[in-house]
């Protein structure tokens, strides 16, 4: 099974990905935490992408495409996967269809969940993210049992260095702009379903149960 995560930021992408992942046994990945892994470890693509990312800007299209397909070309790939902020440009998800064409696929479904700004705003800006597993919690929404600490592992809880309300601002009107045409992009090709992303955390992963089986 072929999956796409779509949706503005904060609209709980990553969240939905990690309960999916837990029930369908694909591969998560996200072009985002494949950037953020190389900041950390503070490799030339990772010096390349910060740019962009603290801006709130898109990495160019030359730079991810070629990132993603590698890693769809690795063996876990073979069964299926689930793609989160890949792709975010229309050129970016005709590589994609090329690439799968090439090999024989297909993407099969695109899950497009949508939250008004409003509420994006809110959530990205109480995200903390665990510094050592990366679990994500919401101050206002979903909280840690204690401050500052994960639940999962005890690691420190910490904010993403794009979640500033300016850097939020530009994030969500360059997915306006640069990502929202991809939902007529799918729409043609007929394999998207929009999901309301407001309705909490376990009734949006039902809805994507529902289409996916
Ligand atoms: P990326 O890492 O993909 O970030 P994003 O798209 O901005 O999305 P987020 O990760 O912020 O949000 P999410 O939808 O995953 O929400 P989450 O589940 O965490 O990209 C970062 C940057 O990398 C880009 O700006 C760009 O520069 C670059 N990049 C990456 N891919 C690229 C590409 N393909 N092309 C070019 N550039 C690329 O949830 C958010 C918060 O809400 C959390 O606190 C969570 O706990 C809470 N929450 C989740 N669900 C709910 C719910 N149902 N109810 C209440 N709260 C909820
Ligand atoms: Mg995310």
């Amino acid at each position: 099974m072929n999956l796409i995560l779509l949706g503005p930021p904060g609209a709980g992408k990553g969240t939905q990905a990690a309960k999916i992942i837990e029930n369908y046994n694909i591969p998560h990945i996200s072009t985002g935490d494949i950037f953020r892994e190389n900041i950390k470890e503070g490799t030339d693509l990772g010096k390349k992408a910060k740019e962009y990312m603290d801006k709130g800007e898109l990495v160019p299209d030359s730079l991810v495409i070629e990132i993603a397909l590698d890693r769809l070309e690795k063996d876990d790939c073979k069964e299926g996967f689930l793609l989160d902020g890949f792709p975010r440009t229309v050129e970016q998800a005709e590589a994609l269809d090329k690439f799968l064409e090439g090999r024989g696929g297909k993407v099969d479904h695109v899950l497009d969940i949508d939250v008004p700004k409003e509420e994006l705003m809110v959530r990205i800006l109480g995200r903390r993210v665990c510094k050592q597993c990366g679990a994500t919690y919401n101050i206002p929404n979903m909280p840690p049992k204690k401050d500052g600490i994960c639940d999962v592992c005890g690691g420190p809880l910490m904010q993403r260095a794009d979640d500033t309300r300016e850097t939020v601002e530009n994030r969500i009107e360059v997915y306006n702009s640069q990502t929202k045409p991809l939902l007529a992009y799918y729409d043609k090709a007929g394999n998207i379903a929009h999901l309301d992303g407001t309705t909490g955390l376990e009734n949006v992963f039902n809805a994507i149960v529902g289409i996916l089986g």
